[in-house]
């Protein structure tokens, strides 16, 4: 078993292009400075390391990593940015001055419309776990890759290690005790370094490398970042799929995390610490794990 597949309504793809219209904007300026910025740095800094000339980014988003990796690559570089969702690309296209000749175009991971052997590196920050055919991804990425091309891919660690999404999942369930949106699962059910080890080797990677990466945070507006948890991401596609019309009707409260707090403070997951113990998700930490993956020559 590869990581723990979390199925039914929201493990899917789909819920990416069934959310709130601003869904994008608040995931790139209210989720981005705490979730996805810290990250973006360090795996465009890995993949530019090696001065690669062609880079494909998949499941890219909103283009958070994208605008690290054209500030990191080498002048000559040509990049390619893309992901499923219309709308969350288009604010990653906007990320890019004409000169920049950076490409933004839809594209599936695991149908990925690209010749062999065309790239030097891919990249894909917190996208494999949401892939529905995960080898079928990894053998997408591997295709479009020149002999010796590196695939660098970022997931996030269990949930023990991310308290923030055991929080979001326990405040969700209160909507919808009988049928909990499990969404917030989904990211954190693909960490499990043997299993992704061994799917890289079966699709022909060779030098696998993993890392795991720490961050911690704290978070400004508590306000504004538990709306963006709901209407900046899939969740509110998971609600509305139950039926629930007004999921912020019902906005996170303090009272939620005290509720939860006290677990944290009794097994701090290792590594974090709460250092502001009335936010709501305020401290929060995250670990993920790196895996570059070298194309196998051919
Ligand atoms: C958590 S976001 C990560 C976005 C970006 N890489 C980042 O780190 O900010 C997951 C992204 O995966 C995209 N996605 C999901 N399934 C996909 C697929 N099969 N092919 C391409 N993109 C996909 C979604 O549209 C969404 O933009």
């Amino acid at each position: 078993m590869v990581g723990e597949q979390i199925t039914g309504a929201g493990g899917t793809q789909e819920f990416w292009t069934q959310t709130s219209a601003n869904m994008p904007t608040l995931y790139d300026q209210e989720l981005g400075p705490v979730f996805f910025v810290d990250f973006a740095d360090d795996i465009a800094r890995r993949a530019a390391a090696a001065a690669p000339l062609h880079v494909l980014e998949i499941a890219a988003g909103t283009g958070i990593v994208s605008r690290r990796l054209c500030d990191l690559l080498p002048a000559a570089a040509h990049l390619v940015v893309t992901d499923l969702n219309p709308a969350m690309l288009d604010v990653a296209r906007g990320k890019f001055g004409p000169e920049e000749g950076v490409a933004c175009q839809i594209a599936d991971a695991t149908a990925l419309p690209f010749q062999d052997g065309g790239y030097d590196a891919v990249v894909c920050r917190f996208g494999v776990m949401f892939f529905p055919d995960k080898k079928k991804a990894y053998q997408e990425a591997y295709r479009v890759l020149a002999a010796g091309g590196r695939y660098l891919f970022s997931v996030w660690d269990s949930i023990d290690h991310n308290p923030l999404n055991r929080l979001v999942t326990d405040v969700a369930a209160g909507f919808c005790p009988a049928d909990p949106p499990r969404i917030f699962q989904v990211p954190v059910a693909y960490h499990r370094i043997d299993p992704i080890r061994d799917l890289l080797d079966t699709v022909g990677f060779t030098d696998v490398k993993i890392s795991v990466v720490g961050v911690q945070k704290t978070i400004a507006d508590i306000a504004a970042f538990s709306q963006s948890l709901v209407y900046g991401g899939p969740l509110l596609g998971e609600l509305r799929a139950r039926r629930r019309p007004r999921p912020g009707g019902r906005r996170p409260r303090r009272g939620d995390a005290a509720r939860v707090r006290p677990q944290f403070h009794a097994h701090p997951p290792p590594g974090n610490r709460i250092r502001d113990a009335a936010a709501v998700a305020g401290p929060r930490a995250a670990v993920l794990a790196v895996a570059a993956a070298v194309c196998a020559s051919s």
